[in-house]
């Protein structure tokens, strides 16, 4: 349930009086300094907090006007984030918000509770924060398996035009033009900080959305392919030249059928790095397709060697 009164609520459905927004509003790309606040809630975490409720009590009820699709993919994403504030956080509280933002909707939550590459960095044994958002960025990454699928996130950041999660020290950004991560020096608060917006004149859908990420051959519609960022296997500005870093860029693909390794933002690769996952990976998981997609020309020049190299036809290629 959600909470009607106290020092945690405050649902005034567009002024959000009772909160110090000044606080976190700058987590929300705010240039304009004059938001057109939607609704601000900040509510006391527990196994009890229903993220739908929350969602058609607080924020959906100012947002029946959108078009359709754009209220789906808001509702999608505000509920999957709400719910892993809820269930992942081990916080105390969180703040909900929504904007609208030049013609786009603007939605945050942020929670005070361990930050999810901390989270992901202990569950997994994952050498640093980094490692986690390669591995979260592939998807199908659960720290809860009897009770989560780990596709919450995946799918979410595909929604929106932009997604960005602030936590640990470090930001990572997501949109179709690529993903980034910074870091992020100065004293932050505790916690996950998630935020996503999306043009109030998008066309997107979330069938769309699920459609693209499902194998079109087969009758199960379930995630089955993945895009992955391989830039976010880097560190700092050094080249990806090791079979380790191939590793780490192909772990887990056995739970796909076909991967799409997006070389935005990387211009060269070594020889071993290609090796590892363009023919030995590919010969001992024959039927999981590696394709590829935006590779500089000496990225694409490594992998053609690699290819050439293996004992079978390659079961991949450029998209
Ligand atoms: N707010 C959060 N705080 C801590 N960990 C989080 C948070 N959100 C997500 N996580 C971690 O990231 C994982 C992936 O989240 P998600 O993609 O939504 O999948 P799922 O919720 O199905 O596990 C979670 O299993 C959890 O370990
Ligand atoms: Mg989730």
């Amino acid at each position: 349930m959600v909470p009607d009164n106290g020092p945690l609520a405050d649902a005034d459905g567009g002024k959000g009086a009772a909160v110090d927004r000044t606080a976190d509003v700058r987590i929300v790309s705010d240039e304009s300094g004059e938001p057109g606040l939607i609704a601000v809630v900040r509510l006391s975490l527990s196994d009890k907090l229903a993220e739908d409720e929350v969602w058609q009590e607080h924020f959906d009820v100012h947002l029946k006007w959108l078009p359709d699709n754009i209220q789906r993919i808001c509702g999608y994403g505000f509920t999957e984030i709400l719910n892993n504030a809820i269930d992942h956080s081990g916080g105390s509280t969180v703040l909900c918000w929504a904007n609208i933002e030049a013609n786009a909707v603007v939605l945050a939550i942020a929670d005070d509770g361990i930050g999810i590459f901390e989270k992901l960095k202990l569950h997994f044994a994952l050498d640093d924060h980094r490692h986690a958002i390669l591995e979260l960025s592939k998807g199908k990454l659960t720290t809860d398996k009897a009770r989560h699928t780990g596709e919450g996130i995946f799918f979410t950041s595909r929604m929106f035009d932009d997604f960005f999660i602030l936590a640990n020290h470090l930001g990572f950004s997501h949109s179709a033009d690529g993903d980034w991560l910074i870091e992020v020096k100065p004293k932050e608060d505790p916690g996950t900080h998630v935020s996503m917006s999306i043009d109030i004149g998008s066309k997107r859908t979330t069938k769309e959305v699920f459609d693209m990420f499902a194998d079109p051959s087969s009758d199960d519609l379930t995630f089955s392919k993945t895009h992955v960022p391989v830039v976010l296997a880097r560190h700092g500005s050094n080249e990806l030249i090791s079979r380790s870093e191939a590793k780490r860029v192909l772990s887990r693909f056995e739970g796909f059928k076909e991967v799409l390794l997006d070389f935005a933002g990387i211009e060269w690769i070594g020889p071993a790095f290609a090796d590892e996952i363009f023919r030995v990976f590919h010969l001992a998981n024959p039927e999981i397709r590696i394709a590829y997609v935006r590779a500089s020309e000496s990225v694409k020049q490594m992998i053609d060697r690699a290819i050439a190299g293996a004992a079978c036809p390659p079961n991949r290629g450029e998209l």
